[in-house]
């Protein structure tokens, strides 16, 4: 692999759930600047709005020179997103449209994280990045405008990773709410009938400052290895968690309706990410265990 020689790296949405862990986990030979809407405890994080324009310009030029971008912040309230279609559009898609501009006047590259939303779910085997797209919710189809208006404005250097299923040490997540709920009510009725692959920012983080380090311009999809339905996921996270005597009964999705609708299968095939790194990420249940035996957790 080709070493990037660049040093000084924004990751935006650095109080979120992965940009923390990608800020915790900044490669020897960087600098990462941190930004995101708001501060959090542990992490330093320039407070910017990226959907103005002004304050990016502003950014780039206080904080800067910047030498790449990975951009992990988003609008992520994949139901609140149906009721806000615009500040959904703006946050998840404008935002993208912004930096890639910012990037491609410096000619850097830039990292978007984007989602499995983008597929319609459908789909009989792991989804390659050259698939179809299709997403069924205001949020998946904002971020999948994202990706379109950072290729758009920085054709040369965007580098899409498209995940899913996130859990990791900082915000809230399905693994940390079931193993409270567990614990609480000793009783739970879990989906069974949606299917994706949990993945850990401790895994991904390290996997964003690759294709960002050595990747090339497109799309990656990153996923930890493997499959599950969320019902997997709660048993998997309630046996490695030690709680014993809870029922955990599968049910479907429409037991559950929600605003937005999600894909029922979502696999990612990470083959092109695992080529670029020399191996996968870590099978679900592995790393799943490693963060909930972690001090982090
Ligand atoms: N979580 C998942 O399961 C999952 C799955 C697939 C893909 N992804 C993608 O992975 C990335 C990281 O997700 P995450 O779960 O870490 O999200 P997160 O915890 O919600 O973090 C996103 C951060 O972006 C900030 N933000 C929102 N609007 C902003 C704006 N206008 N300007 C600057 N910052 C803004 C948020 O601040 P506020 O909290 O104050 O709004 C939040 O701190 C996102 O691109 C997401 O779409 C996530």
């Amino acid at each position: 692999m080709r070493e990037f020689q660049q040093q000084r790296v924004l990751v935006s949405g650095g109080a979120g759930m992965l940009g923390s862990q990608v800020l915790l986990s900044v490669p020897d030979s960087i600098t990462a600047i941190g930004t995101d809407l708001k501060e959090a405890p542990g992490v330093e994080a320039v407070g910017v709005d990226l959907t103005r324009q002004a304050a990016v310009e502003a950014m780039f030029a206080e904080h800067g020179p910047f030498t790449g971008v990975i951009h992990c912040a988003a609008f992520t309230a994949v139901d609140l997103a149906e009721d806000k279609p615009e500040l959904a559009m703006d946050v998840n898609a404008h935002a993208c449209g912004l930096l890639a501009t910012a990037c491609a006047l410096l000619e850097i590259p830039l990292v978007i994280v984007s989602t499995d939303f983008v597929f319609d779910g459908n789909g009989q085997r792991p989804y390659r990045e050259d698939d179809p797209v299709g997403p069924t919710s205001v949020y998946g189809s904002t971020k999948l405008a994202g990706e379109q208006q950072a290729f758009a404005a920085h054709p040369t250097g965007t580098r899409v990773v498209r995940t899913q299923w996130l859990y990791g040490p900082r915000g809230k997540h399905f693994a940390d709410t079931i193993c409270d709920l567990a614990r609480e009510r000793g009783k739970l009725k879990v989906v069974d009938d949606q299917i994706g692959t949990p993945t850990s920012t401790l895994e991904l983080a390290p996997a964003l400052w690759d294709v960002l380090r050595f990747g090339e311009t497109g799309i990656y999809h990153a996923a930890c290895e493997g499959q599950a339905s969320w019902y997997d996921f709660a048993c998997a996270a309630v046996e490695l968690c030690g709680i014993e005597g809870v029922e955990l009964t599968p049910c479907s999705t429409s037991e559950f309706p929600r605003p937005a609708q999600r894909p029922a299968y979502s696999v990612l095939d990470c083959t092109r990410l695992s080529v670029l790194r020399g191996k996968p990420l870590a099978g679900w249940r592995e790393a799943l265990s490693t963060y909930l035996g972690s001090e982090a957790h």
